[in-house]
């Protein structure tokens, strides 16, 4: 009777169900009262200062900037600079923010734990998530994974920072944070027991001396009860306050929390948030201190981690195939060693005609180096498992890596593209397909595909390429082609443009470039593709011109770079183009001004809305909801945010809500049919004037008319299998659908390979998970669970991060019971309450 109730439960939540807001510090700005996302980025500003005057005053140097004075990212970036002697690289820091706040945002989703929000006088569960997950935050750091040390970060900040608004921390008049909720070792003292009695009714409209006086005296520890259904609390207790909350209605009326100015306890929220921002900062040092500066940094987005990938077919026709590859590879391993852009990480996936893999990851240039040279190649004819060590190496990659594919055959493995697309998308990685098959007929007039390299294969490769925003380079010339991976490898890329065509008649494209871009580079990449570019002034420069007044033009095999000259580059550019066949424009260039684009979740509350970033494609046709933050700039005017179909006309405009003077929430009518960009507009203002400034993703984006929905689950034990029910629903009743699940550590993972929708149009499976019984508690595993449409028409995923524990279970089956009960009771009063 019960697991029927949970079945339905779920799949009520993917449908239908929208919880209303959890009452905690705000999400957007309103008059004066500060939020999450404020609180913590503070944090991040106030310690990353102290962390630099201490690195400055260790090396005898002067630090500009008082600290608690008005910091902001770039004034921050500039004094850090000058510390580290501009070893550092600034630019990611809102990034480190955003990831950050989006998964403190996300916390919200968990309505109904009290130890989350450390409602329900639940300090010690509160204090537990804490105290785990921060030792969570310093295994990620340990094991470089710096995306899931923010994630569980921002979980951990969005717990402690309530605290000091749902507790009476603040009004026991304490002037320092409670240092206990982040020490696991020292004692919870004088916590109300279930029986002390702590609040009286508020005085009508007046609610400033409800607390008991007793227990103000005492010191005793409480914390406001909170229930959206039923009145019902310990006899005596506080409540936690507000219109939502039915306990607040009963004796003792009101309640005490700080959560804005127009709360119960609102007087103090100001204090309430100021002590969170320090408790904040206090978390950050325990980080700091278990993990050094120089990594603590990196978490707060202050160096870029890089990851350089190669996928290598180890099979060829060609016999000096191999050694050209390696000598390409090598040469773009040296041409970073030492510098600022070394990557901090290598990853190799070879593949053949039958095999793929294993995966090779070091931070170590010789290492891998070696490893490179200890290929070989066997002469073969066949085509290779490509798309299998792609898969394998996106999957286990870290987010936005760079990944280069060598071969010179077509893939076997072709079934896989939509998956290998749906993982791109994910993971915003780069994927770039060298194609070196006439490397070795260079020296003759014909140069001829010999490994059965056919047009169509090589437009599979095309078409993979423009999805993740990367390029496919037939190399002619080992020499040149160096050089236009070197260049795309180059830091703090940018994209400006990207599109893609099969064109009947000539087109027209405009871009604007503002002052902030530099080294800026036209890639045109085409069988047959005439063009003409045009300054902003009317200066022109043909195509055939290798070198004139805009630019200097290398052509390597069907690509030609343009690098543009560095004067007179701001306004408005034209490129038209003139081909017979398809072709692919792209304009890049180095800037600190970026865009990051999440699409998020919105939970829809009572008095506020709250998000969380979304793991899984949104629905064709209908509404969706993005994040976009602009970095590199303290404050920025977004005039457009349009989704632009990457190969047809259709331009879907979005409408524009400010979170920050950088953040925005973006609503689209409609997610378009075809893979699209996100392009977004807008000014750069300086204290002067405001430039015009464009950006658009670098991946394309797919919506769906799939959807996947799992069983939602975050914690899985080492050595003992986990089953995770998911749902698959279209409106394709009958359909047979292809099913994969995979994980981005070597761990066990099993599935149907297959499910049959039934009447109603869905189907449920079941994923089994295993994490081997050595894994480190801590460890965060993602898995990602896919669903394809028959003939591969359409494909959705749904991805989930869980983190291994070798404790005993943290959330006990009655507790979800419990959560699942609670939804259940709320979805009935959803339709027959309200
Ligand atoms: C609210 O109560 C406090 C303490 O009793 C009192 O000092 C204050 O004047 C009251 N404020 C209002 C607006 O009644
Ligand atoms: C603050 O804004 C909220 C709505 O956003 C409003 O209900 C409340 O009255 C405002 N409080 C003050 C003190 O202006
Ligand atoms: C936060 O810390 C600063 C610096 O130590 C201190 O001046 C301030 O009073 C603290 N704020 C609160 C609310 O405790
Ligand atoms: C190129 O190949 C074609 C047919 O494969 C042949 O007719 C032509 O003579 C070759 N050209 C050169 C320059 O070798
Ligand atoms: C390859 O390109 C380099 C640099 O442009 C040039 O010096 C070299 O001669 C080219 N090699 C061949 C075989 O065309
Ligand atoms: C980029 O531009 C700067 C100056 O604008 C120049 O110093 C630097 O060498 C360029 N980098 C590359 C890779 O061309
Ligand atoms: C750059 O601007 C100057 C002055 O406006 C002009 O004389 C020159 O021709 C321009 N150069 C190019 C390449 O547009
Ligand atoms: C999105 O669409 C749903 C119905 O499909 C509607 O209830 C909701 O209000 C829409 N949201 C926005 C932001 O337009
Ligand atoms: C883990 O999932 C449970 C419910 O499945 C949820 O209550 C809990 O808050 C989640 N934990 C975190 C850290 O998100
Ligand atoms: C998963 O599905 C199976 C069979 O449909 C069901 O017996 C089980 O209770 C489900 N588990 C959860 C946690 O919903
Ligand atoms: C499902 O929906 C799509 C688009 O709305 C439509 O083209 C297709 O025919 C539908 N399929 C079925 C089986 O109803
Ligand atoms: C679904 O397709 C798979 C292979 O694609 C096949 O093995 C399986 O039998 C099919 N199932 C049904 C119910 O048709």
């Amino acid at each position: 009777m019960i697991s029927l109730v949970v079945v339905a439960v779920f799949l009520l939540q993917g449908a239908l169900f929208q919880p209303p807001q959890a009452a905690a510090f705000k999400i957007f700005p309103a008059n004066g009262s500060l939020t999450h996302q404020q609180i913590t980025e503070a944090a991040f500003l106030r310690k990353i200062a102290e962390v630099c005057r201490d690195v400055a005053t260790a090396r005898g140097k002067d630090f500009a900037l008082p600290i608690n004075n008005k910091l902001t990212a770039t004034t921050i970036q500039r004094a850090c600079s000058d510390s580290y002697s501009s070893l550092l690289k600034l630019s990611t820091f809102n990034l480190a923010v955003v990831q950050t706040s989006l998964s403190n945002a996300a916390v919200d989703r968990n309505q109904f734990s009290t130890a989350h929000h450390f409602d329900n006088e639940d300090f010690k569960n509160g204090r537990d998530l804490i105290t785990q997950g921060i030792a969570a935050v310093k295994v990620s750091i340990k094991k470089g994974k710096y995306l899931s040390a923010r994630s569980s970060l921002g979980a951990v900040c969005h717990t402690l920072q309530d605290f000091y608004s749902h507790s009476n921390w603040v009004e026991l008049g304490s002037t320092a944070p409670f240092n206990t909720l982040i020490k696991p070792e020292l004692p919870l003292n004088n916590l109300a027991s279930p029986n002390t009695k702590t609040c009286k009714s508020c005085d009508g409209e007046n609610c400033t001396d409800n607390i008991l006086q007793e227990v103000l005296q005492q010191k005793i520890l409480t914390s406001g009860y909170f229930n959206l259904f039923l009145p019902t609390k310990p006899a005596g207790k506080c409540s936690h306050g507000s219109a939502l909350d039915r306990t607040s209605y009963r004796e003792p009326t009101g309640g005490i929390n700080k959560d804005d100015i127009s709360s119960n306890h609102g007087f103090l929220h100001k204090r309430a948030a100021e002590m969170a921002i320090n408790a904040t900062m206090e978390l950050l040092e325990d980080i700091r201190l278990a993990t050094g500066n120089v990594a603590f940094l990196r978490l707060m987005g202050l160096t870029q981690t890089s990851v350089l990938a190669f996928v290598f077919d180890t099979t060829s026709s060609l016999s000096n195939y191999i050694a050209e590859v390696k000598r390409v590879s090598i040469s773009i391993i040296d041409s970073r060693r030492g510098t600022s852009e070394e990557p901090t990480e290598y990853i190799l996936v070879p593949f053949n005609g039958q095999d793929f893999g294993p995966l090779i990851k070091t931070g170590d240039a010789d290492i891998f180096k070696e490893k490179i040279n200890s290929l070989s190649a066997s002469d073969s004819l066949n085509p290779g498992m490509c798309l299998s060590g792609l898969l394998l190496t996106l999957t286990r990659a870290p987010p936005s890596s760079d990944v280069f594919v060598f071969t010179d055959g077509a893939a076997k493995d072709t079934e896989l593209k939509r998956a290998v697309e749906a993982m791109m998308q994910s993971t915003q990685s780069k994927v770039t397909f060298l194609l070196t098959n006439s490397i070795s007929t260079r020296s003759q007039q014909n140069v001829s595909l010999s490994r059965s390299l056919s047009q169509s294969d090589i437009q599979l490769y095309r078409d993979l390429a423009h999805v993740s925003g990367g390029q496919t380079i037939e190399v002619t010339n080992s020499t040149q082609a160096t050089a236009v991976i070197t260049d795309l490898i180059t830091a703090d890329l940018v994209t400006v443009l990207q599109v893609e065509r099969s064109p009947l008649k000539a087109e027209n494209f405009s871009f604007v470039l503002d002052p902030t871009l530099s080294n800026v580079t036209v890639y045109i990449t085409g069988d047959s593709t005439a063009f003409t570019i045009y300054s902003p002034i009317g200066v022109s420069q043909s195509g055939s011109v290798a070198d004139g007044p805009l630019g200097s033009i290398l052509t390597v095999g069907n690509l030609k770079r343009v690098k543009l000259n560095s004067d007179n580059q701001t306004g408005e550019w034209k490129i038209s183009i003139d081909s017979t066949s398809s072709f692919s424009l792209k304009v890049i260039g180095q800037s600190s001004v970026d865009v990051l684009f999440y699409f998020v979740e919105i939970v829809e509350g009572g008095h506020g809305d709250s998000w969380g970033q979304s793991f899984t494609r949104p629905f064709i046709g209908r509404n969706a909801t993005f994040y976009v933050s602009v970095t590199g700039r303290d404050s920025v005017t977004v005039t457009d945010v349009l989704l632009v179909e990457a190969s047809g006309s259709d331009v879907v405009s979005g409408t524009i809500k400010s979170v920050s003077a950088t953040d925005f929430l973006v609503n689209i009518d409609r997610i378009p049919e075809g893979a699209f960009v996100v392009q977004l507009k807008g000014l750069l203002n300086d204290s002067s004037s405001a430039s015009r400034f464009q950006r658009q993703s670098h991946t394309q984006h797919k919506g769906s008319r799939i959807t996947v929905t799992a069983q939602s689950q975050n914690i899985t034990q080492a050595g003992v299998p986990l089953s995770l029910n998911f749902t698959v629903a279209s409106n394709a009743t009958g359909s047979n659908y292809t099913i994969r699940a995979r994980t981005d550590q070597d761990f066990g993972v099993s599935f149907p390979s297959s499910l049959t929708l039934g009447t109603g149009g869905s189907a449920q499976g079941s994923v089994t998970l295993i994490a081997p019984s050595d894994t480190e508690s801590g460890t965060d595993v993602t898995l990602t669970i896919e669903a394809e449409a028959p003939g591969s028409t359409d494909l959705n995923y749904v991805t989930l991060r869980l983190t291994v524990s070798t404790a005993n279970a943290i959330f006990s089956g009655s507790y979800s019971l419990s959560i699942c009960l609670t939804f259940f009771c709320f979805f009935i009063c959803h339709f027959v309450c309200f």
